[in-house]
């Protein structure tokens, strides 16, 4: 198989110095291609018994098993399933909203059963004139389903923020003025326009985004008897957003309206890594875009450029699980590299997008993820990304692999949303 020997070739090709991998005292973040280390790449395609997986069947049955245990061991933790009680209660429905050119629907997602007990709060727009089921583009939110749009029928979230004076978080809550603040992510109109639904989550329903030893969000729910803390192989933050994720679809199951066997789950910055994580352990998720998803994302963890391990280990030690902290500056031990969590979503469409100026989230690094995911893509019979030349900016690029390098900052733009519409209607209906 002549997989390996490429990936290293490539790499020698990008990596003209080394410097030390592990060192007393942490490098500084390092934004110069020219000092990003050598390392090699685990090999999605050779098993950790040195077998080469060379058909379909051994992809499914050996290898893939093996990379997705890997992934929750040591990187995100292991998640549990689908809560028996849960139960859903659609709590308005709007069938005049955005001047009547929509249907705007909240649900409650309550994960005992219980109304007064943990839930998580589902917004979805639906086109108005909508014939039968339609798409869904599903993503999580960073400040309350309120901020995605200046609707003053959505519901104002009441939940931990993140502090964000300027988005009209005070103290720690949503207030009035938070309405709409964070629209200019979130293309409703075009995505409506195009025939899809959008359903969207605060992630802080299923975990408020600060560390405080798990006390909070879902995780509790699921603690044995005198558990105080999720194993070390257990779920993080970013995987208990993923599995809020997965409960958004079996809702969707649910609702006639909703096309629950076509939906795109998008994510930006922590929740891109999240949109990444649960379109690797959900099948059900049809297609996966991780939008500037960087480090502990769609970005090559062994690249050290940007953010690194050890940084966002202790930045956000509440995201991965507490095996990760293991590769703090120690990562050419990782098992998996996040070239693999992309395969793990083969041969379903997957969309990677980077910006210019975000070289916090290696931009280079979430494309070679992107491209050294695709052997797997192309023994499962799809042609994957389709170039091995990283893109100039604006130019979108690849097949069931997509790829662009926005010009810009980190951000979501109606330039990426442009993008994602357009792969989506590709893989969705051919258009
Ligand atoms: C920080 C963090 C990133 C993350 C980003 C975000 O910059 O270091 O890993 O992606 O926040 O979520 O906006």
């Amino acid at each position: 198989m002549a997989t390996a020997p490429r990936i290293i070739a490539t790499f020698l090709l990008l990596s003209v110095c080394t410097f030390p991998a592990a060192s007393a005292q942490r490098a500084e973040t390092n934004y110069d291609e020219s000092k990003v280390p050598s390392y090699t790449l685990p090999d999605p395609l050779i098993a950790e018994d040195g077998q080469v997986i060379d058909t379909a069947s051994l992809w499914w049955e050996k290898r893939r098993p093996e990379i997705l245990e890997l992934f929750e061991r040591e990187v995100y933790g292991r998640s549990p399933g689908r809560p028996e009680s849960m139960e859903f209660q659609v709590t308005s429905v709007d069938d005049q909203a955005l001047e009547s050119t929509a249907i705007r629907k909240e649900v409650s997602v309550l994960f005992t059963g219980e109304p007064d007990g943990p839930k998580m709060d589902v917004l979805i727009y639906q086109p108005a004139a909508a014939e039968g089921p339609v798409p869904v583009f599903l993503g999580l939110n960073f400040f309350g389903n309120h901020t995605i749009r200046d609707d003053p029928g959505i519901t104002l979230s009441q939940q931990w923020m993140r502090p964000n004076r300027e988005l009209g978080i005070v103290d720690n809550r949503a207030t009035e003025a938070s309405r709409g603040a964070n629209a200019s992510r979130w293309a409703v109109e075009d995505i409506l326009a195009a025939g899809y639904a959008l359903a969207t989550i605060y992630c802080g329903d299923l975990d408020p985004d600060f560390d405080d030893g798990f006390q909070n969000g879902v995780h509790p729910l699921f603690y044995r008897p005198g558990q105080q803390r999720p194993d070390p192989d257990q779920w993080g933050t970013i995987a208990a957003w993923a599995w809020g994720l997965s409960r958004a679809v079996d809702y969707f199951e649910t609702d006639p309206q909703l096309d629950a066997e076509r939906v795109a789950v998008m994510g930006h910055s922590r929740l891109g890594k999240t949109a990444l994580w649960a379109g690797a352990v959900d099948p059900r998720f049809a297609i996966v875009i991780s939008n500037n998803s960087g480090c502990g994302g769609a970005a090559l963890s062994r690249r050290r450029f940007g953010e690194t391990v050890a940084r966002i280990n202790t930045s956000f030690p509440h995201w991965f699980c507490e095996n990760f902290k293991k590769y703090n500056d120690n990562e050419d031990q990782l098992p998996v590299d996040q070239h693999q969590l992309i395969a793990l979503i083969a041969p379903r469409p997957v969309y990677v997008a980077s910006a210019s100026e975000d070289r916090w989230a290696d931009p280079r690094g979430e494309f070679l993820a992107a491209l050294h995911a695709e052997p797997v893509y192309q023994l499962l019979g799809k042609p994957g990304l389709g170039t091995d030349q990283m893109p100039p900016v604006n130019t979108p690029v690849g097949h069931t692999i997509g790829y662009h390098l926005r010009e810009g900052r980190h951000a979501v733009e109606s330039y990426d949303w442009q993008q994602y519409l357009n792969f989506a209607n590709k893989h969705f209906f051919g258009k």
